[in-house]
């Protein structure tokens, strides 16, 4: 396969941007068509977050694309707890993460706040909160976790480990580190790993560079001075997204979001740029194919990946068939026409798919209809 780490080459610098450009954009296009457009699930394992599952095309670090899934930015991963699980670490990152409940029920603690959530709830985790799930005792649940890697291009990767879980799993490379009462303090990951040549060490806890950045944008209150200029309207900007992640809600509620009859099929959206909440990394929604029906037909700019929470059936990219079936990844790369079909005759199909909300504010949000879904004259509106 085509070089992706082209700090690698030492001649990189001596071309020129236009010359580089092609070089790989040629080498991504080659990546992109030998990839398969259908994925199993790398399964969940214990981490010393909790059980999760590796990020299924890819880390959020912008580095690592290409390699298993024919996508750009988007990922996604799993978190499987089961009933009676040790208690899963808490963290905290940057930008707003959206967590979908495929079953069961659990809980989620933002911030010293415990919110519940039923199977297909959403849940939604604002930004700089320290944020712990966990499932119900008797029946645990299953999260899957949508995800787009623009928060790493914008230099915002980052990220710290409050506390471990319970049975935390140290991977590969790394130890534990303990203070001197055998107190776990963090890890180390050891030189060699990924060619670093220094061990690193990782504490637990609020790093102290962002710490004061987090508790000042968390703390502003809303801008009481003259809005007479451009640059006050930004000023007065920070107060309200402030305001607004205080207030909003923190679960998007599968009975509470209607289902819409479009002509793509049957809809229920959960995040979008009209609908109230924190989340902007990816816009979700559920599509219901009945039995032996099919999507409609259509394209657009952003590439999308899907998850098949129920049913079996097949895509068509570009006139090229992917089969998938419950538990698969669908991935579709940018520009790419496609359609769901139903090869189950008795029982309807339910996906959750996802797309990149960066298109929409670069004005790459619309979408062309190619074929209307079959119901859509009878039942749309
Ligand atoms: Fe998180
Ligand atoms: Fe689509």
């Amino acid at each position: 396969m085509a070089s992706l780490t082209p700090w690698e080459i030492s001649e990189e610098l001596t071309y020129s941007d236009r010359l580089k450009r092609f070089v790989h954009q040629q080498r991504e296009e080659v990546c992109v068509n030998g990839l398969p457009h259908v994925l199993k699930p790398l399964p969940p394992k214990a981490t010393m977050n909790g059980h999760s599952s590796p990020h299924q095309t890819g880390d959020l670090i912008c580095y690592d694309i290409l390699n298993r899934g024919p996508l750009h930015i988007l990922t996604c991963h799993f978190s499987d707890i089961p009933a009676n699980a040790p208690v899963r670490g808490a963290h905290r990152h940057i930008s707003a993460p959206t967590l979908f409940c495929t079953a069961g029920k659990g809980w989620e603690w933002n911030d010293g706040e415990t919110y519940n959530f039923e199977v297909y709830d959403l849940l939604v985790v604002p930004p700089y909160t320290i944020h712990q799930h966990g499932g119900d005792r008797d029946v645990g649940c299953q999260i899957y976790v949508p995800q787009s890697r623009m928060i790493h291009a914008l230099g915002l990767l980052h990220r710290e480990q409050i506390k471990f879980a319970d049975k935390p799993d140290f991977p590969d490379g790394t130890e534990p580190l303990y203070d001197s009462e055998k107190k776990l303090i963090g890890y180390r990951i050891k030189k060699g790993i990924l060619g670093i040549t220094e061990d690193i060490d990782v504490y637990l806890g609020p790093s102290p560079d962002v710490e004061g950045v987090f508790r000042a944008r968390l703390e502003t209150k809303e801008w009481s001075g003259a809005v007479g200029n451009t640059y006050d309207r930004y000023l007065k900007l920070l107060g309200e997204e402030v305001k607004f992640c205080k207030t909003i809600t923190h679960v998007i509620r599968f009975e509470e979001q209607p289902w819409e009859w479009t002509r793509q099929g049957c809809l229920k959206w959960y995040t979008h740029p009209q609908v109230d909440c924190s989340a902007r990394r990816v816009w979700l929604y559920l599509q219901e194919i009945p039995p032996g029906s099919r999507s409609g037909t259509h394209r657009h700019m952003a590439e999308e990946q899907i998850f098949i929470i129920n049913g079996r059936g097949y895509d068509i990219h570009d006139g090229e068939r992917w089969n998938w079936q419950k538990g698969d990844l669908i991935n579709i790369p940018a520009m790419v026409e496609h359609q769901h079909f139903n090869a189950d005759g008795g029982n309807p199909v339910l996906l959750m798919s996802s797309m990149p909300s960066t298109c929409t504010d670069l004005g790459l949000g619309g979408i062309e209809q190619v074929e209307d879904a079959p119901e859509y004259n009878e039942k749309g509106s």
